[in-house]
């Protein structure tokens, strides 16, 4: 009895290992996966590197925590900074940005959205690496 226990706890810690060590493997599939759809998608108006210069739009690193309209250097629309009053991107809010920013502050001047799910989860899985 105590042997087959002991098998059972050696089996169960093994699994919890496997699927913790598959959890960051996928955020890391997720992330490369993210970075890619960037490139082609968002690069045209940003940049992504520390410390590189706005584009159209603003450089995005380090912008889950940051405040919204917050980047140094950056001209903001009207609209952009009427919302932004307290308001700080964590996933959940970019998620509502990349599906239809003009909810999230109207009159901004982003002209783009990404109305697929999984394509979403990607960009943001990425832009979460960008530290
Ligand atoms: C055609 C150009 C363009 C494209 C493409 C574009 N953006 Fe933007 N983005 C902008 C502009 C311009 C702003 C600033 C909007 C304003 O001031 O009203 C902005 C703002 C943002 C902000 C708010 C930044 C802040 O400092 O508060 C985020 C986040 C963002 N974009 C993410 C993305 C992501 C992710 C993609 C790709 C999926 C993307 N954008 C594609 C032009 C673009």
């Amino acid at each position: 009895m105590k042997r087959i226990s002991t098998i059972s706890i050696a089996i169960g810690i093994s699994f919890a290992l496997v699927s913790a060590a598959g959890y960051a493997q996928d955020s890391a599939d997720l992330a490369a996966l993210g970075k890619k759809l960037a490139i082609n998608n968002c690069a045209v108006c940003h940049t992504f590197g520390k410390g590189e210069p706005n584009g159209q739009g603003p450089n995005l690193f380090g912008i889950v925590g940051r405040p919204m309209a917050a980047q140094s250097g950056f001209k903001y629309s009207a609209g952009m900074q009427a919302a932004a009053s307290g308001k700080v991107w964590d996933e959940k809010l970019l998620d509502a940005w990349l599906s239809d920013t003009q909810t999230v502050a109207p009159g901004n001047a982003m002209t783009y959205f990404e109305g697929d799910d999984a394509r979403r989860r990607k960009i943001i899985a990425y832009l979460s690496t960008l530290h």
